[in-house]
């Protein structure tokens, strides 16, 4: 123990907002970009950032991580967490103060960085590893493995652009992880793929760590944090808000959450509103059925959840996760996946609703999170939109456990047994 594997001191990160974000930057910076459509995800992200603006998307970060720590960031979204990954893999140059990584780093950032779009699987494999500072040889002996990991023998030879994205970040996951790096970093990419292969990237990175390489791991899946992680950073804005043992950084996370409800959810800035310009998302509520809106609910009442918004955009589409304390998703609702009784009603007003018979959660704290989508853009997002508690309730006929049970759902169910 002792040894340093990470330093960064006063480090800060500014963008100058309303300049076209093409003609700077690296070359993988604009591969992301392409990788991620041209919808120009945070360009024109809210309409308060007139041109010319200043963002300082990391600001006076002083960090020392030791060389075995596994730390978990943790942020709303536009907290910086990605920004601080880019400058530590070197993607991005910082505007002020400095960054220090000892040892050879692995990282897997958003979808598709780290990748030459033109070449093969193979030889994003070998470049990689050369990047990496490896030797062929070192490659080769590794090759077999990280191929038989990402599950891409038949398209070794085919150009990544022509990968989906699930197969690009398993090839990059894999090359990440395989290529013995000293250093691991890792952005949110388990939300991406099957559950399989998160399954199978999770165990690997357990692996990663327990072997006493250091690792940096972006999550919103708060339980896979807990598990994985020993320190836990949560930024805000830009600063380290906690520095602490991963529980407390979490706790202090879903504080933040809490009070983030508590605002006028138009006036939140940490949306994901990827092309449109404006804040769409007003309120958002769970019913019970009697029509009062306490942020408490019965389980296994009907329950209605609405999501106000300031306009009826035309063909919008709403999905909605309901996440339990810890930010493990329980379930998700989404009008795209369309069914005999969903209505597009033109009485409604500027309203969403989504009712639920009877709603099947055990007593406990959960949030929702909202994401509009238009036909081909997210119009407006919000994580932790609202939260709300459910009580014990009866559900058909059975009540329900009252707590210390394990899971979130209850499930009506009948059993037979012998007398
Ligand atoms: N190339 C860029 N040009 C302009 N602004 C940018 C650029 N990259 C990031 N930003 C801004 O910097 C801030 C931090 O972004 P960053 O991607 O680091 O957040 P994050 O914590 O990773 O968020 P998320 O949870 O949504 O991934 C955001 O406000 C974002 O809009
Ligand atoms: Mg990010």
């Amino acid at each position: 123990m002792g040894t340093v594997a990470i330093e960064t001191s006063g480090l800060g990160k500014s963008y100058q907002l309303g300049l076209s974000r093409r003609g700077y930057g690296t070359l993988r910076e604009s591969m992301v970009e392409t990788a991620k459509g041209s919808l120009g995800r945070l360009a024109g992200r809210r309409g308060e950032r007139a041109a010319g603006d200043t963002l300082w998307a990391l600001r006076d970060l002083s960090l020392t991580i030791e060389g075995g720590e596994v730390v978990g960031l943790i942020g709303h979204n536009g907290a910086g967490k990605s920004t601080l990954l880019k400058i530590l893999s070197r993607i991005v140059e910082p505007t002020v103060g400095w960054a220090d990584v000892t040892g050879r780093t692995g990282a897997l950032l958003e979808v598709g960085t780290g990748f030459h779009p033109e070449l093969t699987g193979r030889e994003n494999v070998f470049l990689n590893g050369a990047i990496l500072g490896m030797r062929r040889a070192e490659i080769r002996a590794r090759f077999d493995e990280i191929v038989a990991f990402a599950e891409i023998e038949r398209f070794l030879d085919t150009p990544v652009k022509r990968y989906s994205s699930g197969m690009s970040v398993r090839l990059a996951f894999a090359v990440a992880a395989h290529l013995e790096p000293e250093i691991l970093l890792v952005d949110e990419v388990l939300a991406v793929g099957d559950a399989a292969f998160q399954r199978k990237s999770l165990g690997k990175m357990n692996e990663v760590a327990e072997a006493g390489r250091t690792v940096i791991f972006v999550s919103h899946n708060l339980a896979i944090l807990q598990a994985l992680c020993q320190r836990g950073i949560l930024l805000e804005r830009g600063e380290v808000l906690t520095d602490a043992p991963v529980t407390e950084a979490i706790d202090s996370y879903l504080r933040t959450l809490e009070k983030a409800a508590g605002v006028d959810l138009l006036e939140r800035t940490d949306r994901d509103s990827r092309g449109y310009d404006e804040s769409l998302i007003r309120r958002v509520q769970i019913e019970d059925s009697e029509g009062g809106h306490a942020d408490t609910v019965v389980a296994g009442r009907p329950a209605v959840i609405a999501v106000e918004v300031t306009e009826a955009l035309p063909m919008t589409e709403c999905r909605l996760t309901i996440h339990n304390s810890l930010g493990h998703p329980v379930a998700t609702l989404d009008s795209e996946v369309s069914a005999p009784v969903d209505v597009r009603d033109p009485e409604l007003g500027p309203r969403i609703e989504c009712a639920v018979a009877a709603l099947p959660l055990l007593p406990g704290r959960y949030r929702i999170d909202v994401v509009l989508k238009g036909k081909r853009q997210i119009q407006d997002g919000l994580q932790a939109a609202c939260f709300f508690d459910v009580e014990p309730g009866i559900l058909q006929d059975r009540p329900t456990p009252i707590s210390g049970a394990d899971g979130d759902v209850v499930l009506s169910h009948a059993w037979r047994l012998p007398e």
